[in-house]
């Protein structure tokens, strides 16, 4: 039997994720019709002996149980708990200090996920590798590459490529050490709590002694990365790398949110088609579609709209004559009126979109032209204080309306008006 847990961090974290993660936390924000953890449960659940995922973070369980209680019947085989940190324990500390809710039943071992990544993950396959009796994994991570200069914003591994033993390990390194990147999925085994309970107590006794070091966090916040698998590579730590080319990404800022739906949409595509807008209604008299896209049951979408492709629209919105969205997101109960434009945009819930409107981004995906090439997760500002472009958000609950003074010229002129360039974040 094994187990699952989700990191998914609390409401200190998300803030590149801003205005979105403001009216729901970050792992609830919906990608491809359903929530960011929900995938990483969809992921979880394929695993034929996994009964258990622990959903670990900072947030109030108001913020979390009501969801998980909502979903937990589609998943009836495996049993789904969120255990609340009363501070940020770190990738480590909260597994430690919920360490018998997890050995409960005696798992042989459990999976390890961060809550912003999102993927294919090749979970059975990481198992079966992590239990191969021929070795003694303590920690195996799942690989991707990534490009020389993309590499150094996440943890870089350098392994022995005939044991896939972890050499060397350096959580963003300041100069260049490898192209193969930490995925933040991994399967761990129960002696991990051994090495962390070492850990824990030398920081506990510093703490007593009046020897901690303070740099702001908790004296319990343990990494994982930095703490463990750091000091643990090159020696018999018997740490491993599985590696894997299939999808994969990071949801970070807004922008990646595009991204992984366009990846998601493409995924449902392969695994689960039902999920997105069939050939059957593509053919049928509804709105055309173009490529893949999700449109949610209640939505109200008037046939003569231009939908695709990779949008997803979610419940109750109300899609006028003419509206053309292509590479967005739209979230529920929000209207938007005819002959609207979106492109590279996400547009919070119960908001409103006054007829005639141009919402553009910019598009900010991966390099196509660079192999291995992921999102970047670009700050908002460049170096000589420029915003950089990206997608254009508007927050929840937004009203673009048209002005009593414009209508009459718009009815004349096909005026466009509400016209948002990209980079526009409305909250
Ligand atoms: N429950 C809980 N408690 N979750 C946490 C905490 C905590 O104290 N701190 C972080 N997390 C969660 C975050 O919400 C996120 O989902 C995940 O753990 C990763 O934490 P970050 O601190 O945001 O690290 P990162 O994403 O920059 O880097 C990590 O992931 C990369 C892959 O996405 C590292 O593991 C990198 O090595 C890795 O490449
Ligand atoms: P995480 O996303 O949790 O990893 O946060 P971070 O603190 O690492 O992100 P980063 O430092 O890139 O955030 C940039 C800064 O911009 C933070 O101080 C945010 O508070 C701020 N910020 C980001 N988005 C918004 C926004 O929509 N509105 C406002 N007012 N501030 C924002």
């Amino acid at each position: 039997m094994v187990k699952a847990v989700i990191l998914i961090g609390g409401p200190q974290k998300g803030t590149r994720f801003r205005p979105l993660s403001l009216d729901v936390p970050k792992p609830l924000f919906p990608i491809a019709g359903i929530p960011l953890v929900q995938h990483l449960i969809e992921s979880c659940v394929q695993v034929p002996t996994l009964k258990e995922i622990l959903i670990l973070g900072n947030f109030p369980c108001a913020d979390i149980v009501p969801f998980l209680a909502e979903i937990s019947p589609l998943y009836d085989q495996v049993k789904i708990r969120y255990l609340q940190e009363y501070t940020q324990l770190g990738t480590a500390g909260g597994i430690y200090h919920f360490r018998d809710q997890i050995k409960a039943g005696n798992p042989s071992s459990f999976f390890l996920i961060n809550g912003d990544v999102c993927g294919d993950f090749p979970l059975q396959e990481m198992l079966e590798f992590h239990s191969d009796p021929k070795r003694k994994n303590l920690i195996t991570i799942l690989t991707a590459e990534a490009t020389r200069q993309q590499s150094m914003n996440y943890g870089c591994l350098i392994e022995n490529k005939e044991t896939h033993q972890v050499l060397h390990y350096v959580e963003k390194p300041e100069t260049f050490v490898s192209t193969l990147i930490n995925c933040g999925v991994y399967v761990c085994s129960l002696d991990i709590f051994l090495i962390i309970a070492k850990i824990f107590s030398q920081r506990q006794s510093n703490y007593y002694l009046g020897e901690a070091e303070s740099n702001g966090e908790s004296w319990e916040s343990i990494a994982l990365e930095q703490d463990i698998i750091m000091p643990s590579a090159g020696t018999q730590g018997h740490i491993y790398v599985y590696h894997s080319n299939r999808m994969w990404s990071q949801v970070k800022t807004a922008a990646s949110a595009i991204y992984a739906n366009r990846q998601h949409l493409d995924l449902y595509r392969k695994r689960q088609p039902d999920r997105l807008v069939g050939l059957e209604e593509k053919l049928s008299s509804s709105c055309q579609v173009i490529g893949d896209v999700y449109i949610h049951p209640t939505a109200h979408i008037h046939p003569s709209c231009v939908i695709g492709p990779n949008v997803s629209i979610g419940k109750n919105v109300i899609i006028g004559a003419g509206v053309r969205i292509r590479e967005s997101i739209i979230l529920g109960d929000t209207v938007i009126q005819e002959h609207s434009l979106l492109l590279y945009a996400i547009v919070g819930w119960d908001s409103f979109i006054g007829r005639w409107s141009r919402i553009e981004g910019t598009p900010s995906d991966p390099n196509p032209n660079k192999p291995f090439a992921k999102m970047e997760n670009v700050a908002l500002f460049n170096e000589e204080g420029r915003l950089n472009p990206s997608i254009t958000i508007l927050g929840c609950h937004v009203r673009l309306k048209i002005l009593k003074s414009c209508e009459k010229k718009c009815a004349t002129t096909n005026y466009e008006y509400g016209h948002l360039r990209s980079d526009t974040t409305l909250s």
